[in-house]
This record gives structure tokens, C-alpha cells and sequence, in this order.
């Protein structure tokens, strides 16, 4: 496990967004070799997709032969609707680069069939063989994508019903009215997101402090979803200072000399 520390957010998201891009481009991905990245939504990835964009514009980086494949999506929002994760991933980042959109994968809230829905997003993940990397975010309760507090740690995609933690931490994006929230959700499992060849969790701010302490200075517990990857080969865990309040002065000292390394690189 890797723990990057950067001063603040803008600098935490740039890290992120050159790790993702240079991962891509020493993958050369081509028209036989899709590079198959995971993604999530919310505020904290926001600066990194920002990034990203501008490495697009200017000519460092292409999506053409990248697929993706969003963690989550709100059940019963419509996909129009300005907080549906559809909505957050074509506004923010989908129609600024140059992908295709039947690469780019994201769970279907209105389906019929939710589970049939869960079970073919599993497929698809399988037929573009498996995800090269998976970029998660974490809420302030340590759930990963939306598997909230006592999910099974080796769970799939699947129909998951929202801890109130996560509709009151949510609430900001729907005019703080805890009834506008949706209260289901598709997600990908702990184990769909275990599977990805490497994993990156960005974890930003001082409310996420105490979630990233549980999720690498405590056991696997599945209280805290996002502490499974600890027992995942190649996970990164990029914060801010912010997020590093509740550790350990030894655990900052020990992770933060790498990156001084790296960054000199
Ligand atoms: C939601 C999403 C997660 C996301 C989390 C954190 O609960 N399901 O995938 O990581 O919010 O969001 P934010 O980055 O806005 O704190």
C-alpha cells in the first residue's frame, strides 16, 4: 500500500490526474488494447478531472482508446436530472475529451431490471478484460463507491440501499433536503473494485480524516469499506494534509519521504 500526501487539494487532484495519465500513456493503448479505467463521482475527484481535461487539450493525452466504467449511479433519478452521476460525468469530465460514448460505462438507475442490470455491468467489465486501474472516492463514513458501513467485503455490483450518513453528507447536493436524496443506489461491489489490476482512493479534507486513520492504521473491517485494500497488491491512497489529521506523526513521516522522492523525479 502507498500513502501520497500532498500539501492541499489542487495539488493532491494534480497528482492524481498525471499518475492516471502517465499509467495510460505507457499503457499505449490502441484500437486491440483498450486501456479500461474505473471512475468516481463527487467533489473530490472534480480538480483531478480537471487536469485531465487540460492534459487533453493540450495534446498530452487521449481517451480515444480508454473505456471506462463509473462505480455508481443513484436509483430512480433520472438520468437528465443535474445530480444523477450520468449528469456529473458528462458535464465534468465526458464531453470535454475526446472518448467515445459507448466507452464510457456507467450503471443504469432506471432499469427495469436492476439486478440484470448489475449483473451485465459485471460482463462488461469482464468482456473489456477487467479494469487496468480504478479510481475511487470514499464518503466521510469510509464506504467505497456506495458500499456503505457492514457490506460485504467481497461483494459485487449490486442494489445497495444508502446509509443515512451518506444521504446527509449527500443532502448539499440537493438543496440540503434530505427528501430529494435518493435513498438506493447501484454499485460496484468491494470485490468488482478488488479485481482492478491497481486501485488509486482519493481522499481530501479534514472530515475525512478519521475515515482515512480506519481505512489504513486499523484492520480490514467491513464497518469501513474502503479499509479491504489494504489487502489489495497495488493500492495508492492520495489525501491532502487535511485528511492526515487523524494519523499517526510516524505514519505521515514514514509515507511522505517516497513522495518527495517521486515528485524530485
Ligand atoms: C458518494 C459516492 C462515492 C463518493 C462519495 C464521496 O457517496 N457514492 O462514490 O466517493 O460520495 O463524495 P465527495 O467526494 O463529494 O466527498
Amino acid at each position: 500500500m502507498r500513502l501520497v500526501i500532498l500539501d492541499d487539494y489542487e495539488l493532491a487532484s494534480e497528482w492524481a490526474a498525471k499518475y492516471i495519465r502517465n499509467r495510460i500513456i505507457q499503457f499505449k493503448p490502441s484500437a486491440e488494447r483498450y486501456f479500461t479505467l474505473g471512475l468516481p463521482t463527487g467533489s473530490t475527484p472534480f480538480g483531478c478531472y480537471q487536469k485531465l481535461i487540460e492534459y487533453y487539450r493540450s495534446g498530452d493525452l487521449s481517451f480515444k482508446y480508454v473505456k471506462t466504467f463509473n462505480m455508481d449511479e443513484y436509483v430512480g433519478l433520472s438520468r437528465a436530472h443535474p445530480e444523477s452521476y450520468h449528469s456529473y460525468m458528462w458535464n465534468n469530465f465526458f464531453k470535454h475529451i475526446d472518448i467515445y460514448p459507448s466507452n464510457a460505462h456507467i450503471l443504469d438507475g432506471n432499469a427495469k431490471d436492476l439486478e440484470a442490470e448489475c449483473q451485465a455491468y459485471e460482463q462488461k467489465i469482464t468482456e473489456a478484460g477487467g479494469i487496468e486501474l480504478f479510481v475511487g472516492g470514499i464518503g466521510p463514513d469510509g464506504h467505497i463507491a456506495f458500499n456503505e458501513p457492514g457490506s460485504s467485503l467481497v461483494s459485487r455490483t449490486r442494489v445497495k440501499t444508502l446509509a443515512k450518513d451518506t444521504i446527509v453528507a449527500n443532502a448539499r447536493f440537493f438543496g440540503n433536503d434530505l427528501s430529494k436524496v435518493p435513498t438506493m443506489s447501484l454499485t460496484v461491489g468491494v470485490g468488482t473494485v478488488m479485481d482492478a489490476k491497481e486501485v488509486m482512493i482519493l481522499i481530501t479534507g479534514a472530515h475525512k480524516a478519521f475515515a482515512l486513520y480506519k481505512a489504513i492504521e486499523e484492520g480490514v473491517n467491513h464497518m469501513w469499506t474502503v479499509s479491504a485494500f489494504q489487502q489489495h497488491p497495488r493500492t495508492i491512497f492520495i489525501c491532502d494534509e487535511d485528511a492526515t489529521l487523524e494519523l499517526r506523526v510516524k505514519t505521515v513521516k514514514y509515507f511522505k519521504e517516497p513522495v518527495r522522492i517521486a515528485i524530485a523525479l
